[in-house]
């Protein structure tokens, strides 16, 4: 797909970090599209954002666990846009826990929306895409969808799950019309850690601190996350070049490509290597928003 001028384009996690920004990039772009978050106000803050581009835009509150309201959306979006040509199935979430002692409605949770929302998306959506003469359907993976770190076991399961159910995608559509890609993001200056659940770990200690200091407050090393990470509207702009050269995988940031080579080159160790990794970038990643691009709101 060479580009998104006059195309509608669905985004699930409109409403904050990566999904926010495909949304801003594909509407200037000359792409309409379809804003669906689970939060109402930050749904809000998106469309705002999207006011001064010459294209449509509806919104739409959507849980993406929630089964049937996907299998309804289809039908709204022909209604308002005509057709489909672009789904991202972006919308995320994390909980940080031992497994042990998981609450099991944590794990569904996790599941339903990082995964069960991904392959339902899909079903939903993917008789439409394939109406249309040049179509993509975009999955959003993790770099944790290629290592394992402790405390993240959901994420794992749920991010490995997509890059697998996506792989087989992109090999059964390879003749078709519809593009399939996975996209293995690095570390993205986002809310998602901000955002998370965190379980305390069995013995009482907090859990490791991102920031490497135990007395920092989760919402302390949720703006740390935000601001050591590559801003979303730079990972966004490199979705969508990866949409536009075909990548089966989209790797996003030099973090993600160095972590995906230090576990081929060690599989059994690749932790190891990635204090090596992350640290330097840390310093080097852009964390600057892209030019000229509408303020968020606040
Ligand atoms: N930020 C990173 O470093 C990073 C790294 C790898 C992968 N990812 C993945 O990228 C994607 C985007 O995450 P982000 O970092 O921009 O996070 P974010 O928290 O900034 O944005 C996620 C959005 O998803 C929405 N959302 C959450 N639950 C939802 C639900 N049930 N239904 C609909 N929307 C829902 C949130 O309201 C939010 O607007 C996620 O799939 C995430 O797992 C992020």
């Amino acid at each position: 797909m060479q580009n998104f001028m006059s195309k509608v384009a669905v985004v699930t996690g409109a409403g904050s970090g990566m999904g926010r920004y495909l949304a801003v990039l594909l509407a200037k772009a000359g792409c309409d599209v379809v804003l669906c978050d689970v939060n109402e106000d930050t749904l809000a803050g998106t469309a705002k954002m999207l006011a001064n581009y010459n294209v449509a835009v509806s919104s739409h509150l959507l849980d993406v666990g929630d089964e049937e309201a996907i299998k309804a959306l289809p039908e709204k979006v022909i209604a308002q846009h005509g057709k489909v040509d672009l789904v991202f199935n972006n919308a995320g979430i994390t909980i940080d826990s031992d497994f042990a002692t998981m609450p099991e409605p944590d794990w569904d949770k996790v599941m339903d929306v990082n995964l069960h929302g991904v392959v339902n998306m899909s079903r939903a959506f993917l008789p439409y895409l394939q109406e249309r003469p040049e179509a993509a359907l975009v999955n959003t993976s993790s770099i944790f969808g290629m290592i394992a770190v402790p405390r993240q076991s959901i994420y794992h399961a749920t991010k490995f799950a997509v890059r697998g159910f996506t792989e087989s995608l992109i090999k059964e559509m390879k003749d078709s019309s519809v593009q399939v890609h996975c996209v293995h993001p690095g570390h993205i200056g986002t809310n998602i850690f901000a955002a998370a659940k965190v379980n305390p770990a069995p013995d009482g200690d907090a859990s490791p601190s991102l920031l490497g200091r135990g007395d920092a407050t989760h919402e302390e090393q949720g703006a740390a996350f935000r601001e050591h990470g590559m801003h979303p509207s730079r990972a966004a702009e490199i979705i969508l070049s990866g949409v536009r050269k075909r990548r089966g995988r989209i790797f996003v940031g030099l973090d993600a490509k160095l972590i995906d080579l230090a576990q081929r080159i060690t599989p059994m160790h690749y932790e190891k290597l990635l204090p090596l990794i992350f640290l330097p970038l840390t310093l080097l990643r852009n964390k600057k928003a892209l030019n000229e691009l509408p303020a968020e709101p606040s």
